[in-house]
């Protein structure tokens, strides 16, 4: 059992701090949103993530997971703190360090005995030795800094979590490198690595798998595109590739370009990494550039098969940027509903959790429905921006009763071409023919 410490109850933190707390770790997590405090006391989760609540609220009736707005107070009897603090985007693309030093400035002056701080945010190279003389500058007691960098996928982040592919450790000292292998022992039972290096490479490693993950997702769109043009099916170069064990099956899903909280932002910050040293990535700058393209792609195809869109409505299923989620950050669909509307069109959009976040956040002129099928009553075609499990099985007739003409965007490619031919659907998706 460690006394952990979280600062920072985001999804990372909190993922991070209750999981830590289910392995029979003593647990308190801090932020400075009282509210927030407040609400998670009571035992409520304030994200949306599958199987999170029941591990919260069984650690929290148990003992092992208490929260604070008082971070000497969090930090007292800890001897390892997760550093889980937000990262945004700077307007040059840079990550911004100001939570994070800032925290360890306030570290620095509360500790009285030697503590293990761990970078859990996703953060640049080199930000373990700004974080480690944001601390010394005021410490009076020795100390270690470690990255320790996440690879949870929203929507499984409990199960990636618990049973990870591999952690990734990155400190030089034999100290924090032993504590910190003996916290992360129960979760590689089935033999996956904890793999321990310098922090700079364990930095690297995250913005690494990011970038590379979503220049797959690229690269399989451009193929898509390609498809298109020629008249071949994505679906089956798809199937071909991936079963050479070298290239792998997953991540191969061609659509309307990557989004979420992640993968934008660790590309975009891994460029501007590059440029720090005068190191221009020129195939991960082209995967933004393609990814800009592909987030607009679907509506493309609805503007060249309408012509004029201008009072045109259609129904639009599917806000999050990915299933099981209500997180928009950078969601495809939002990109969709900006070019729709300002080439006139109308739009009626459903989605399972994020219609909230999205009304919050943005204020689109456009309506909300609380059902799939009202989303397309009266509706010129039925677009398609998230792979929802309700999406993927629906009951057509009623989509063809519902819509003026049987019409199909879809972004994800949920529907084969021939079930849809059959039923008599007028179909376009990504990198199959029309
Ligand atoms: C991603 C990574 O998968 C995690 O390993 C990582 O820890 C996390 O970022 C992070 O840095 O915190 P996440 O953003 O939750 O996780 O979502 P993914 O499931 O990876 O999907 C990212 C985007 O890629 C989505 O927009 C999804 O629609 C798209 N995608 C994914 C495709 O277009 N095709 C695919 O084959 C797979």
């Amino acid at each position: 059992m460690k006394k952990i410490a979280v600062i920072g109850t985001g999804y990372v933190g909190l993922v991070t701090g209750t999981c830590f707390a289910e392995t029979g770790n003593d647990v308190i997590c801090v932020d400075i949103d009282k509210e927030k405090v407040d609400l998670m006391k009571n035992g409520k989760v304030p994200i949306y993530e599958p199987h999170l609540d029941v591990l919260f609220e069984r650690n929290i009736k148990e003992g092992r997971l208490r929260f604070t707005t008082d971070i000497a107070e969090g930090i007292k009897d800890a001897e390892i703190i997760f550093l889980a603090l937000p990262t945004p985007p700077g307007e040059d693309g840079s990550a911004d360090l100001s939570y994070v030093l800032g925290v360890g400035a306030d570290l620095g002056k509360l500790m009285t005995e030697y503590k293990v701080i761990v970078d859990k945010s996703t953060v640049p190279v080199g930000t373990s030795e700004k974080v480690e003389a944001a601390i010394k500058a005021h410490a009076t007691v020795e100390f270690d800094v470690v990255s320790n960098p996440e690879f949870l996928r929203e929507g499984f982040a409990v199960d990636d979590f618990l049973k990870p592919d591999r952690v990734v450790i990155g400190t030089n000292s034999a100290r924090a490198r032993k504590i910190m292998g003996e916290l992360y022992k129960p979760f590689v039972r089935q033999g996956n690595p904890i793999l321990f290096m310098d922090e700079k490479s364990a930095e690297l490693t995250k913005y690494a798998a990011n970038s590379f993950l979503a220049t797959k997702i690229t690269f399989m769109n451009e193929i898509a595109n390609f498809c298109e043009i020629v008249g071949a099916n994505v679906d089956d170069v798809r199937i071909g590739i991936g079963s050479d064990d070298r290239i792998g099956n997953r991540f191969l899903f061609p659509g309307i370009g990557f989004g979420g909280s992640c993968f934008p932002k660790d590309v975009q910050a891994l460029v501007k990494s590059g440029k720090e040293y005068n190191y221009d990535f020129d195939i991960i700058n082209a995967v933004l550039r393609v990814n800009d393209q592909q987030r607009l792609r679907l509506i493309d195809k609805v503007l060249n098969h309408f012509g004029d869109v201008k009072g045109k409505t259609f129904g639009l299923w599917g806000l999050a940027f990915k299933p099981d989620t209500d997180d928009i950050r950078e969601a495809p669909a939002l990109y969709m509903i900006e070019k729709l509307l300002a080439a006139g069109a109308k739009i009626k959009a459903y989605d399972p959790e994020a219609m909230a976040n999205v009304k919050k956040q943005y204020d689109f002129d456009i309506e909300y429905v609380d059902n799939q099928y009202t989303a397309i009553e009266g509706a010129d075609a039925l677009l398609i921006a998230t792979e929802w499990g309700a999406f993927r099985n629906p009951d057509f007739e009623l989509i063809k009763k519902n819509l003026k003409k049987p019409k199909v965007f879809d972004g994800r490619n949920l529907f084969g071409l021939e079930e849809m031919e059959e039923r008599g659907f007028y179909y376009e998706s990504i990198g199959r023919r029309t």
